[in-house]
């Protein structure tokens, strides 16, 4: 049984897009896979379709019915702020330790692997001074590192880098996931990381194919 944690240098980067991928790649391996996307910011209630649990559901061959909808993803909030900011504008605290125990059920109840998307960056507030980082921690499980590839991503992603080994998380990989109108290299990109991390990277290109990712997972 193996867990994978999915983050991200920001929102919006390719979390969900990369995890649908994988969870494609996976499944058409044998391999058995379930997903967690536990806490979601920016739902609408009227449009499930479209949102990243629905994305996941597809993904991994399941209708979007409120059962999956409830099961995939349980925390879910209107506003598309950060967690944090969502809840409290709902008058309610994202509740993190119980974020926290049901990704713990649901790593010790997995049969074969679990993908856990997070929210946001590596960084962003859950609720109060707890952050993403600090339920990877609780998880102790590999990251995922998704990274896009604007100008600017290198600070980003070595600033991501840092948080995560700070806190002694292991890294699976780095995907620099191709930003929509970037004037920067993928490869030039990918290049210039190996000579700060000695964790694999993988370019995903916009639009195209998804490469291989199935062997990141290890068990
Ligand atoms: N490599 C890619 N090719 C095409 N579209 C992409 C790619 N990566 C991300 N997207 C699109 O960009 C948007 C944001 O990506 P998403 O995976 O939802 O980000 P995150 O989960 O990190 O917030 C989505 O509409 C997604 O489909
Ligand atoms: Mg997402």
């Amino acid at each position: 049984m193996s867990t994978l944690f999915v983050t991200a240098t920001g929102t919006d980067i390719g979390k969900t897009y990369v995890s649908a991928a994988l969870i494609r790649q996976l499944r058409a391996r044998g391999r058995s896979v379930e997903a967690l996307k536990p806490v979601l910011s920016g739902y609408d209630p009227a449009a499930p379709a479209g949102s990243d649990a629905a994305v996941l559901l597809d993904a991994l061959g399941e209708p979007v019915t409120a059962e999956t909808l409830d099961a995939i993803t349980p925390w879910r909030y209107r506003a598309p702020l950060s967690p944090d900011m969502a809840a409290a504008q709902e008058g309610t605290t994202l509740p993190y330790e119980a974020v926290v125990a049901h990704c713990r059920a649901r790593m010790a109840r997995a049969r074969d692997i679990l993908l856990i998307e997070g929210v946001g960056g590596v960084m962003v507030p859950l609720a109060g001074r707890l952050t993403v980082l600090d339920w990877l921690v609780a998880l102790q499980c590999p990251a995922l590192l998704v990274t896009g590839s604007y100008l600017g991503t290198l600070s980003h992603t070595l600033t991501a880098l840092l948080a995560l080994e700070s806190r002694g998380v292991p890294l699976a990989g780095i995907i620099v996931n191709e930003t929509a109108g970037a004037t920067v290299g993928l490869a030039e990109t990918a290049a210039a990381l190996a000579r700060f991390t000695t964790a694999p990277i993988r370019i995903v290109p916009r639009a195209a194919p998804v490469p291989d990712l199935a062997e990141l997972v290890t068990d």
